[in-house]
C-alpha cells in the first residue's frame, strides 16, 4: 500500500476496455452479457464473487404479465406500478419496463433459468403485493418464481452465460472514483484490488454503474453488508446529483431482531399477518388486497398495530406471520428457504408456528438519475435531463424512475434485467466500441490517492465500525417508517456532524491492517454521502407519498410535491425536476387517491 501512496496518479498502472461495468449483480451481468455477445471487450468489477452479489438474496419472483395463471397484460402491470409508485414514477420508463417484461423473462427461461413449472409446463406465477387484474379490480398471479430463490437462480444463470461469452471479471475489486474529463464525460474509473491494495486506472469508452443499493445506511436491514452505496458515493463526489433519496422501502416481513428477509411470496402463497389478539388486521387497512397491499401500506399498518399496543411477543414489538395452514407440502415445495431461515433465525418452524416479523429496511427507490436507456442524466443549460457522456447506471443504484415513491414487489429483479439489457443495447446501437478512448485528465486518480493517504496518515481518530454504527442508528431513529419535522431536523444535524468523524477515521496499526479494514473505511465515505442525501431530501419534502410517511404532513400534495428531488453533495443542496407523466404510447395515468 505504501508504494501505491507514493505514486503520482498519472503513473498509476492502466488498462483499457471498451466497457467497464462496476457491479456483478443482475443488472451488471445482464448488461455485460449483451455487450460481450456483441464483441465488446468488457471488464466487470465486483467486491465479491459475482454469484454472491446481493441479487442472490431476492426470493419471491420477477414480475411479468405472462398470464399463465389467469388473464393478465402489460397495461395492467403498468397501472399497478404507477399507482404503487404513488404517481412519482416516470411513466415513459414504466411503460417501457412493463412491455419488455414478458420478453426478458422468456429470454431468461431460454438461458436456462430454472423457474418453477405449472402442470402444463408453463412458468409458475404467484400473487404479490399490489399486483392486480383490470386496474385494481382483483389480485392477479404475476410473480414468476423459482421457489423462494428466484434471485439465486437468476444470478447463477447470468453468470454462466457471461462465462460462456468471455466477460472478464475482476473479482474482489472496489471502484473508488469515476474519472470525468474537462467536458464532464466519463472516461473510466480508479479501482482498488482488495487483496493487494494496488490501484489500477481502468480506461473505458463506456462505464456502467451497477453497484446496487445502500441499505446498509440503516441499522435493521435485509441488505448484504456489501450494500454501502459505492456507486452513489462515487457519483456524488463527481458532481452528479442523487435523485429521490428520501424514498426507502421497508419490507413488511423481516425476521424480528435479525433483519433477514421473509419473502412477500409467503403472503402470495396464502400466509397472513396477525396481531397479538390473533386478528388479521390487514382486513381493516386494505379491505380488497388485505395482506397483499403494497409494502408501504402494509409496513405502516404493522407499525400502527405495534404502536397501539397490539404487537405480539414479550415486548409487544412484532406481529406474526402465520402460514401453518398452507400445509407442510406447500411450504417445503414453494418456500423451502423461508422454513430454513425461520428455524435458524427465529427458532420457529413455520409448519407449526407463526414467524415473528417487523418492517425492515429493504430497498432504495432513489439513486443516480438516468433515462430509460440507462444513460446518466443531469440538469444542464436548462435541460433537466442532459446526458453525461460515457456513463450509464442501472439497477438499484439508478433512479430511472420506475419505482417512484414505492416499489412493487418483483419489480426489482425486473428492473435489473430490463434496464441492464436496455443499456447494453443502447451502447451497442450507439457504436461506442468504434470510438477511440478519450484522453485521461492529468489528475485522474488524485482524489482516490488523497483519500487513501489521509486514511493511512491519520494518527488519531475513531474506529470505522463505531462511526458506521452511529450513522446507522441515527438513520434508523430519524428516518424510519414514520417521520416527523422534529426527527428529520435533528437527523440533519446528527448526520452533518458525522463528516468530521468519517474524515478522521483511524486505521490502528498500519503494518497489521488487512485491506478489508481499508475497504470498510472507504465504504464509510460512500455510506455517509448516501445518509446525507437521504436525510436532507427527506427533511425538505413536506408531504406524505409512498414510503415517505410524514406525521406532520400526512397527505400527498400533488400541487407542490409531484416532482423529483435532486441532491448535490457539494453544498448539501437540493433542486427539483418534473416527473415525466407522459408514457410512450398510451394515456397518462392521472394521480388518484391510493386505496386497496
Ligand atoms: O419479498 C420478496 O421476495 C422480495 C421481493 C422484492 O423485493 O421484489
Amino acid at each position: 500500500m505504501a508504494d501505491v501512496l507514493n505514486q503520482l496518479s498519472n503513473n498509476l498502472p492502466r488498462r483499457k476496455f471498451d466497457a467497464v461495468i462496476v457491479g456483478a449483480g443482475g443488472a451488471g451481468m445482464r448488461c455485460s452479457l449483451q455487450l460481450a455477445e456483441a464483441g465488446y471487450d468488457v471488464a466487470v468489477l465486483s467486491k465479491v464473487f459475482p454469484t454472491r452479489s446481493h441479487t442472490v438474496a431476492a426470493q419471491g419472483g420477477i414480475g411479468a404479465s405472462l398470464g399463465n395463471m389467469s388473464e393478465d397484460n402489460w397495461y395492467w402491470h403498468m397501472f399497478d406500478t404507477v399507482k404503487g409508485s404513488d404517481y412519482l414514477g416516470d411513466q415513459d420508463a414504466i411503460e417501457f419496463m412493463c412491455r419488455e417484461a414478458p420478453k426478458v423473462v422468456y429470454e431468461l427461461e431460454h438461458f436456462g433459468m430454472p423457474f418453477d413449472r405449472n402442470p402444463d409446463g408453463t412458468i409458475y406465477q404467484r400473487p404479490f403485493g399490489g399486483h392486480t387484474a383490470n386496474f385494481g379490480e382483483k389480485p392477479v398471479q404475476r410473480a414468476c418464481a423459482a421457489a423462494d430463490r428466484t434471485g439465486h437462480a437468476l444470478l447463477h444463470t447470468l453468470y454462466q452465460r457471461n462465462v460462456r461469452a468471455r466477460t472478464q471479471f475482476f473479482v474482489e475489486w472496489m471502484a473508488l472514483d469515476i474519472v470525468r474529463d474537462s467536458e464532464g464525460d466519463c472516461v473510466g474509473v480508479v479501482a482498488l484490488e482488495m487483496e493487494t491494495g494496488e490501484l489500477l486506472m481502468l480506461e473505458s469508452k463506456v462505464t456502467v454503474f451497477a453497484t446496487g443499493g445502500a441499505g446498509r445506511i440503516f441499522a435493521a436491514s435485509t441488505n448484504a453488508f456489501i450494500n454501502t452505496g459505492d456507486g452513489l458515493g462515487m457519483a456524488a463526489r463527481a458532481g452528479i446529483p442523487l435523485e429521490d433519496m428520501e424514498f426507502w422501502q421497508f419490507h413488511p416481513t423481516g425476521v424480528a431482531g435479525a433483519g433477514v428477509l421473509i419473502t412477500e411470496g409467503v403472503r402470495g402463497e396464502g400466509g397472513i399477518l396477525l396481531n397479538k389478539q390473533g386478528e388479521r388486521f390487514m382486513e381493516r387497512y386494505a379491505p380488497t388486497l388485505k395482506d397483499l397491499a403494497p409494502r408501504d401500506f402494509v409496513s405502516r399498518s404493522m407499525d400502527q398495530e405495534i404502536k397501539e399496543g397490539r404487537g405480539a411477543g414479550p415486548h409487544g414489538d412484532y406481529v406474526l406471520l402465520k402460514l401453518d395452514h398452507l400445509g407442510a407440502e406447500t411450504i417445503m415445495k414453494r418456500l423451502p428457504s423461508i422454513r430454513e431461515i425461520s428455524i435458524k433465525f427465529a427458532n420457529v418452524d413455520p409448519i407449526t408456528d407463526p414467524i415473528p416479523v417487523v418492517p425492515t429496511l429493504h430497498y432504495q427507490m432513489g439513486g443516480i438519475p438516468t433515462n430509460y436507456h440507462g444513460q446518466v442524466v443531469v440538469p444542464k443549460n436548462g435541460n433537466p435531463n442532459s446526458v453525461v457522456g460515457g456513463l450509464y447506471a442501472i439497477g438499484e443504484c439508478a433512479c430511472v424512475s420506475v419505482h417512484g415513491a414505492n416499489r412493487l414487489g418483483t419489480n426489482s429483479l425486473l428492473d435489473l434485467v430490463v434496464f441492464g439489457r436496455a443499456a447494453g443495447n443502447h451502447i451497442v446501437a450507439s457504436k461506442a466500441k468504434d470510438a477511440s478512448h478519450k484522453l485521461l485528465p492529468r489528475d485522474a486518480g488524485d482524489a482516490a490517492l488523497a483519500r487513501l493517504a489521509r486514511l493511512d496518515g491519520s494518527t488519531s481518530g475513531e474506529n470505522t465500525q463505531d462511526v458506521a454504527s452511529d450513522i446507522r442508528r441515527a438513520m434508523q431513529s430519524h428516518c424510519g417508517v414514520f417521520r416527523t419535522k422534529e426527527l428529520l431536523a435533528e437527523g440533519v444535524q446528527v448526520i452533518g456532524a458525522m463528516a468530521a468523524r468519517v474524515d478522521a477515521v483511524h486505521l490502528k496499526d498500519k503494518s497489521q491492517v488487512f485491506n478489508t479494514a481499508r475497504v470498510e473505511a472507504l465504504e464509510l465515505h460512500n455510506l455517509l454521502e448516501v445518509a446525507r442525501a437521504t436525510i436532507a431530501s427527506a427533511e425538505a419534502r413536506k408531504e406524505s407519498r409512498g414510503a415517505h410517511a410524514h406525521r406532520d404532513y400526512p397527505e400527498r400534495d400533488d400541487v407542490n410535491w409531484l416532482k423529483h428531488t435532486l441532491w448535490y453533495s457539494d453544498g448539501n443542496r437540493l433542486e427539483y425536476k418534473p416527473v415525466n407523466v407522459k408514457p410512450l404510447t398510451v394515456e397518462t395515468f392521472e394521480p388518484k387517491a391510493r386505496t386497496f
